[in-house]
């Protein structure tokens, strides 16, 4: 089939990747030029493990093309919207991104003879498929059903495992109107080459799991965080609970690992979207509003567990570990490290920061930062250091951390070392989700 995606970031890039590997012609749009010209050379301007060589393979296929314009729209089958909805001031979704792309596409539908169809991965709030996309798309002149079909079909992968999670997903849902079977036939065929559940449903039905999803994950990782504060006062181990707790198959293991809070460009945005949506229903969101609070709350508690250590942080020098979201990634919206290293500014602390793959894009919004070249130099001759992101680089022997950190404590947000080789180590440890205050040597 010819594919095109609109949008060349986290998600539209690894469709264009993941179809065109799957023999598909794909042409991939973005308004960003120097984005496309990169890509056009094989270079992608964000960081996801494997996808640069992904690009440069499917690249040689001569199957794979970058483009500013929507020329290629008029001559394809599958049409896929993959353009940014960030957050609003107030929580809802920004849907500027959605409306120029609906209108961009519209004026290449009018051009067009062929049936095609037009399938919005973005994650959009409920009605937005059908109540803003479809008018727009339909100033076209051209047909819903008869010449053009539209589907919603929420994207669930995640970063740092985005082509895997292409390849091997547990389930797709398409939104679709009931009674174009057309678009259900396509549908069917091009995702043919999948192992996993084709589920169709109404537009709203798949706008909302996509939302009732990741608000799901990010209630099991506040459930989580609330349990590691509880362990913290009993000196109980939270990932010894959660472990015998997700034994339950009623329950099971994933997402239940309490860390700083959960980031990213999606949870957190997806949450404030229902939630403003709920509030725009006149309904309150309790569960979903507290999810926020905790994990709000989650950020900074390796802060308090710091100032209750070393006390007030004027004037001291702080190291921090970790600045994406999560490791894999470069990505930093909505990084639990970023809310910490701007309370430490703000306590008039300075602070030497390392990540192995997100400096670049740190730099530009955290300034008063000194941004280091390694953890070495990160940690030598500071008052004290923090593991915020999860990183297999800073899973070091306690003796790596103490020989550079002398007497100065360790705060692990990441519970990524063992207490006790660290009290061997004559390491000053103190992590969330363990008995606080630790007691060292
Ligand atoms: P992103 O910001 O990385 O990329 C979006 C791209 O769209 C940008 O390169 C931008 O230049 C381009 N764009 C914006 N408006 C455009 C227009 N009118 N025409 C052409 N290009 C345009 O975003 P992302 O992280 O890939 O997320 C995209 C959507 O997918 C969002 O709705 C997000 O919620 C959802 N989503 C993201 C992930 C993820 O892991 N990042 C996972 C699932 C769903
Ligand atoms: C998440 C979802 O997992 C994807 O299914 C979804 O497609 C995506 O959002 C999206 O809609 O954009 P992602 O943001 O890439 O994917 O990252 P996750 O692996 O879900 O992690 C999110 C945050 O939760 C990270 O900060 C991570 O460190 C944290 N987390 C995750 C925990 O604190 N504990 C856990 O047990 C799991």
């Amino acid at each position: 089939m010819r594919v095109s995606v609109i949008g060349a970031g986290y998600v539209g890039l690894v469709n264009s990747v993941g179809w065109c590997s799957h023999g598909h012609h794909v042409t991939c749009i973005d308004s960003n030029r120097s984005l496309i010209h990169n890509l056009k050379n094989g270079k992608t301007t964000l960081y996801e493990p494997g996808l640069e060589q992904a690009l440069q393979q499917e690249l040689q296929t001569g199957r794979l093309d970058f483009q500013e314009s929507y020329g290629s729209v008029a001559e394809s089958d599958v049409i896929f919207i993959a353009v940014s909805t960030p957050s609003s001031a107030d929580g809802s979704i920004d849907l500027s991104c959605i409306t120029s792309c609906s209108q961009s596409l519209a004026a290449e539908l009018a051009k067009s003879e062929s049936f095609k169809v037009i399938a919005v991965r973005s994650t959009v709030i409920p009605g937005t498929t059908e109540g803003l996309i479809l008018p727009l798309l339909s100033e076209s002149g051209k047909k819903p059903g008869k010449d053009f079909g539209l589907a919603m079909i929420p994207e669930f992968l995640r970063e740092g495992i985005a082509l895997e999670d292409f390849s091997r997903p547990d389930r797709i849902v398409a939104g679709i109107s009931s009674v174009d079977l057309k678009t259900r036939k396509l549908l069917e065929e091009l995702h043919s080459v999948f192992r996993c559940p084709l589920v169709f449903t109404s537009f709203k039905t798949a706008e909302l799991v996509k939302y009732a999803s990741n608000s799901f994950l990010a209630t099991r990782i506040s459930f989580a965080n609330e349990m590691s504060r509880i362990c913290e006062k009993l000196d109980v181990d939270v990932d010894e609970v959660m472990a015998a707790v997700g034994m339950d198959k009623r329950i099971g293991p994933h997402f239940l690992k309490a860390g700083p809070g959960f980031g990213g460009s999606c949870l957190p945005k997806d949450v404030k979207a229902l939630v403003a949506e709920f509030r725009s229903h006149n309904i309150s969101a309790l569960l979903l509003d507290s999810v926020l609070r905790v994990n709000e709350g989650q950020k900074l508690r390796i802060v308090e567990m710091l100032k209750s250590v070393i006390g007030p942080l004027q004037g001291k020098k702080i190291a921090v570990l970790g600045l994406s979201f999560k490791p894999e990634t470069d990505d930093i919206r909505e990084s639990s490290s970023v809310a910490i290293i701007r309370k430490l500014l703000a306590e008039g602390a300075a602070v030497k920061a390392y990540d192995p793959r997100a400096m670049e894009k740190a730099r530009s919004i955290l300034p008063a930062v000194e941004l280091c070249n390694s953890p070495e130099q990160s940690l030598s001759g500071v008052d004290a250091a923090l593991l915020v992101s999860a990183w297999p680089e800073f899973q070091k022997p306690a003796g790596f951390y103490s020989s550079l950190l002398k007497q100065s404590p360790l705060f692990d947000a990441q519970r990524m070392l063992d207490p006790e080789e660290a009290r061997k180590a004559g390491l000053a440890y103190y992590s969330i989700g363990r008995g606080f205050p630790w007691k060292n040597p």
